[in-house]
């Protein structure tokens, strides 16, 4: 076991010093309110969409927060394949891929991926997260003299990935085709070029031009990276994503998803040229130096994929969640951000006061939501990101607008004499940016 913190501390003054300078980092978030806090919970339970409080009182609350999308964490089709697959194959994979081999769960899944988004090959990631740091990573820094153009709210994993591959960067305002295309117009013709957005950003929920985008991308030879992490089994026809349901999805070269959120499982992966996927599957450090996906895992997001293909009642009841909430909002008279998307971001400027609005969901309504701070959105645009499923009911949608409405009545109220206008978080239409 390695010494806890005291007994460190007691020994080279330099690990004092390394100590001392982590706490302070700490204490930095405790007094900026942005300490992260974790509620402990079963989720779900009893089942969807409640989560019961793991505080020794058995309380169990309405679960507003929830990235499965479309429940298909809970499909039977998707449980008996894991359950079937985890009796058969046990619980881990055995190793990377390199090493414990390919499993022909994984491959049928990756193969079902490339089918679904029209591509030639596809490559699955243990997370959506590392399939766009891996990605990103490999190709920023083989393509020699590469400039990567990224969309200023796009996601920590691209700009992970981005920042990694140690290619030229360029970051666009965001959604802004103009901005982009200045920044191409400006670059050495025959530079290797990729721009990164995402469909749906999923703090804001508002869409990206993908159609725009794209056409601009094509007209100075730029490779696209599209990121369809919270799209992916929500959106199309048969789920392939945003890019789907606009008919775009022949101008993306490389799209990423993620299995973890409407697929209601867990993994990541990336779609694409054959080339582009090999050189991936053959250069990225996240792909290649990491036990990969177990059996289990891959079987539940086979049978997700393949039943989102061929269902589109989740979808639509999806929708019909995200029209409840709307309306229950608009008769209570709270006013989420303008989202276009099934998630409905309510601003609430402040990690102290955005905290603790969500803290008094949770006591006094029996509701989750947790609140979102800086760096996933900028300072003074905290808010609580709110995610309707199809097992949400219009009475859960009126308890938990009827619930904001009171607490954002009384935050305002309190807040008045040193507001800074809003009346439910509203910041005169306009956010702050995140740095990028
Ligand atoms: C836009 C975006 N991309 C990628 C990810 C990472 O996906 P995963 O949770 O599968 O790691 C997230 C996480 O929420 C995300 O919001």
């Amino acid at each position: 076991m390695s010494p806890p913190t005291g007994a460190l501390r007691g020994g080279h003054p330099a690990l004092a010093t390394a100590l001392d300078s982590l706490e302070q980092g700490l204490d930095a978030l405790r007094e900026e309110g942005r300490y992260r806090h974790f509620v402990e919970l079963e989720r779900p339970a009893p089942g969807a969409p409640f989560v019961r409080i793991a505080d020794g009182s058995g309380r169990v609350v309405v679960d507003w927060c929830s990235n499965d999308y479309l429940g298909m964490s809970l499909h039977p089709d998707v449980v008996e394949a894991a359950s079937r697959a985890l009796a058969e194959h046990g619980v881990g994979s055995g190793g990377t891929r390199n090493i414990a081999g390919s499993h022909v769960l994984v491959r049928e899944l990756e193969d079902e991926l490339a089918d679904l988004h029209s591509q030639e090959a596809a490559l699955v990631f243990t997370s959506g997260f590392i399939a766009n740091d891996a990605s990103l990573r490999a190709l920023g820094s083989l393509l020699e003299g590469c400039v990567i153009l990224s969309d200023e709210r796009n996601h920590a994993s691209m700009i992970d990935g981005i920042r990694g591959s140690r290619a030229e960067r360029a970051i666009f305002r965001h959604n802004d085709l103009e901005h982009l295309r200045e920044l191409l117009e400006a670059l050495p013709p025959m530079v290797p070029r990729i721009v990164a957005f995402e469909s749906i950003y999923s703090m804001d929920g508002d869409f990206g031009p993908l159609r725009e985008l794209c056409a601009v991308a094509a007209e100075y030879g730029a490779l696209t990276y599209l990121d369809e992490t919270h799209a992916a089994g929500a959106y199309g026809h048969e789920g392939a994503g945003v890019a789907q349901a606009l008919g775009v999805t022949d101008m993306l070269t490389v799209v990423q998803g993620s299995l973890a959120k409407g697929y209601g499982g867990l993994g990541g992966f990336i779609v694409g040229p054959a080339t582009i996927i090999d050189t991936v599957r053959s250069h990225a450090s996240g792909f290649i130096f990491t036990t990969s996906l177990p059996p289990a895992i891959a079987a539940a997001g086979l049978a997700s994929v393949r039943h989102l293909r061929g269902s589109d009642s989740e979808r639509e009841a999806l929708a019909r969640s995200g029209r409840t909430l709307r309306e229950a909002f608009a008769r209570a008279g709270v006013i989420p951000m303008p989202s276009e998307s099934h998630i409905l971001p309510v601003l609430v400027p402040g990690a102290e006061r955005c905290r603790a609005v969500a803290q008094r969901l949770l006591n006094e309504h029996a509701i989750y939501v947790q609140p979102i701070n800086y760096p996933s959105v900028p300072r003074g645009a905290e808010r609580l990101r709110i995610a309707p499923t199809p097992a949400h009911t219009p009475a859960h949608a009126e308890a938990l607008a009827q619930g904001l409405a009171a607490l954002l009545r009384e935050d305002a109220g309190s807040a008045n004499g040193h507001s800074n206008g809003h009346s439910n978080g509203h910041v005169n239409g306009r956010l702050p940016r995140a740095a990028t």
